[in-house]
C-alpha cells in the first residue's frame, strides 16, 4: 500500500481549465516516469500531485515540448506545475534524478550541522578588520614596473577585491629580471613577503588565487607548503582547482626508475589553483554586477578545469604565461564587475588584460620592464 507520507505533496486550483484536457496532457508529460514515484489525483477544481523521485530534466524537455505543441500560455496549470516543482530547493540527487523525500535518511552523516559545529570548522577569531579604502588614484588600473614588495608597502590597507597570481615558480626558467633558481628557503621567504602584503591590501571578504606548479623534480610540495602559510596568516581554505593542462608529451622517467618499484617517477599533466579568502568565504557585491551565466557557474564550480596551455609564449616572448580562458574563468566565478583585481606577478598582463575586458579595474606590477610594456600593450590594443 502506498504511503501517503512518503511523498511530497502540491496541489493547486485548476480556475477555468479542463480537468479532462489536464488529465490527458499530465499522461503524456508524465508517461516515461514510474507511477511509483509520482502520480496525480484530479478533480474539476483542484489537482494533487505526490512526488518522490523525478528525472527533472526530462519532465521539462516534456513539458515545453507539449507547451511548444499545444501553444499553452504561461499561467496554464501544467507550466505553473513546472515551475513549482523547479522552485523546491530541498532534494538530493541519485543517478541523475532527484529525490524529493527522505533524503535525510539517505545520508551518510546524519545530524551534519551538529557535528560541523563541534568540530569548529570556523575559523571565528580572524584579526581582520572590515573597513574598506580606494586604490589611491595612481594606482588605479595601472601597469607599475617594480619588485612587487615595495610596491605594495605603497597602498593602503583593504582596498583590493580579488589577487590573481602566478608566481615565479623556482623552476631555472630564464626570465627577463629575476634568477629563478635560487635556494628553496630563500624563495619561499622571498614570496611570503610579497603575499603577506598582499593578504594585507585585500579586502574584507576578498580572495587570493595562487597558480601554482611544484617542482615535482625537486620533491618540494610548493602548493602545500604556500597554502600552510596562508592558513597560518589566518585565512580561510576555499579550495583548490585542479587546471588540466593536458600536456601528456613529457618524456617518461628521466628521473626515478623504469619498469620498477625502486623509485617511479609521477607525471603530472595539471598544475594547481588554491583559493584563500580574508575573514569570510562569502563575498559582498550587487546583484546587478554579477557577470555569470548559469551554465557557466555550473560548468565551474566542477574542480578540474581543462584548459590548454597558453600558444602565445613565444610571440610574446614570456616563458611561463597563463592562458587567457584561466584568467576569465576565475575573474568571473570570483569577483563581481568593478572589482580591483591586483596580479603582483603580472608578467605579460594575463591577469590585467582580462580584467579590463571584464569590466573590473586592475593593478599589475612586475619587475620587468620589457613584460610590462608588453602589458601596456595588450591593454592598449584592447580600445
Ligand atoms: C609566472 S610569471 C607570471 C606570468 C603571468 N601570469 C602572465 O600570464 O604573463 C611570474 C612573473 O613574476 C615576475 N617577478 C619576479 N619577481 C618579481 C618581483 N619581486 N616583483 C614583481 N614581479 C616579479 C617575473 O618577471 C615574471 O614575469
Amino acid at each position: 500500500m502506498i504511503k501517503m507520507k512518503n511523498y511530497k505533496e502540491i496541489n493547486f486550483k485548476l480556475g477555468n481549465y479542463s480537468s479532462k484536457k489536464i488529465r490527458d496532457f499530465l499522461g503524456k508529460i508524465l508517461y516515461k516516469e514510474n507511477k511509483e514515484n509520482i502520480f496525480f489525483e484530479i478533480n474539476n477544481k483542484e489537482i494533487k500531485i505526490f512526488l518522490r523521485l523525478l528525472n527533472f530534466e526530462r519532465f521539462k524537455e516534456e513539458v515545453n515540448k507539449l507547451s511548444k505543441e499545444e501553444s499553452l500560455n504561461k499561467n496554464h496549470p501544467i507550466l505553473r506545475l513546472l515551475q513549482k516543482i523547479k522552485s523546491i530547493k530541498a532534494y538530493s540527487i541519485k543517478s541523475g534524478k532527484r529525490f524529493y523525500v527522505d533524503y535525510n535518511k539517505e545520508r551518510k552523516v546524519k545530524d551534519r550541522q551538529d557535528k560541523v559545529k563541534k568540530r569548529k570548522a570556523e575559523n571565528k577569531d580572524n584579526k581582520f578588520l572590515m573597513e574598506k579604502n580606494n586604490i589611491p588614484i595612481k594606482y588605479k588600473n595601472k601597469i607599475i614596473c617594480g619588485d612587487s614588495l615595495k610596491v605594495l608597502k605603497k597602498l593602503p590597507d583593504n582596498c583590493i577585491d580579488l589577487v590573481f597570481t602566478s608566481p615565479p615558480y623556482n623552476f631555472g626558467l630564464e626570465y627577463d629580471s629575476q634568477d629563478d633558481a635560487v635556494v628553496w628557503e630563500e624563495y619561499f621567504e622571498f614570496l611570503f613577503k610579497i603575499f603577506r602584503e598582499c593578504i594585507r591590501v585585500l579586502k574584507f571578504g576578498g580572495r587570493i588565487i595562487i597558480n601554482v606548479q611544484p617542482l615535482f623534480s625537486d620533491y618540494i610540495p610548493s602548493h602545500h607548503i604556500i597554502s600552510n602559510f596562508f592558513l597560518k596568516e589566518g585565512l580561510l581554505w576555499k579550495g583548490e582547482i585542479i587546471w588540466e593542462k593536458n600536456n601528456y608529451n613529457c618524456k617518461y622517467t628521466a628521473w626515478g626508475s623504469w619498469k620498477s618499484p625502486s623509485s617511479p617517477y609521477f607525471k603530472y599533466t595539471w598544475e594547481f589553483l588554491e583559493i584563500f579568502c580574508k575573514g569570510s568565504r562569502k563575498k559582498e557585491g550587487e546583484k546587478k554586477n554579477i557577470d555569470i551565466s548559469a551554465e557557466e557557474f555550473k560548468k565551474w564550480v566542477v574542480a578540474k578545469w581543462s584548459i590548454a596551455p597558453e600558444r602565445n609564449m613565444k610571440k610574446l616572448k614570456h616563458p611561463a604565461m597563463f592562458p587567457e580562458k584561466l584568467a576569465y574563468r576565475v575573474i568571473k566565478l570570483f569577483s563581481y564587475k568593478k572589482d580591483i583585481i591586483l596580479d603582483p606577478f603580472n608578467g605579460v598582463g594575463t591577469t590585467t588584460l582580462l580584467a579590463k575586458q571584464m569590466k573590473r579595474e586592475y593593478l599589475g606590477i612586475d619587475i620587468s620592464k620589457k613584460y610590462c610594456r608588453t602589458a601596456e600593450k595588450r591593454l592598449k590594443d584592447l580600445n
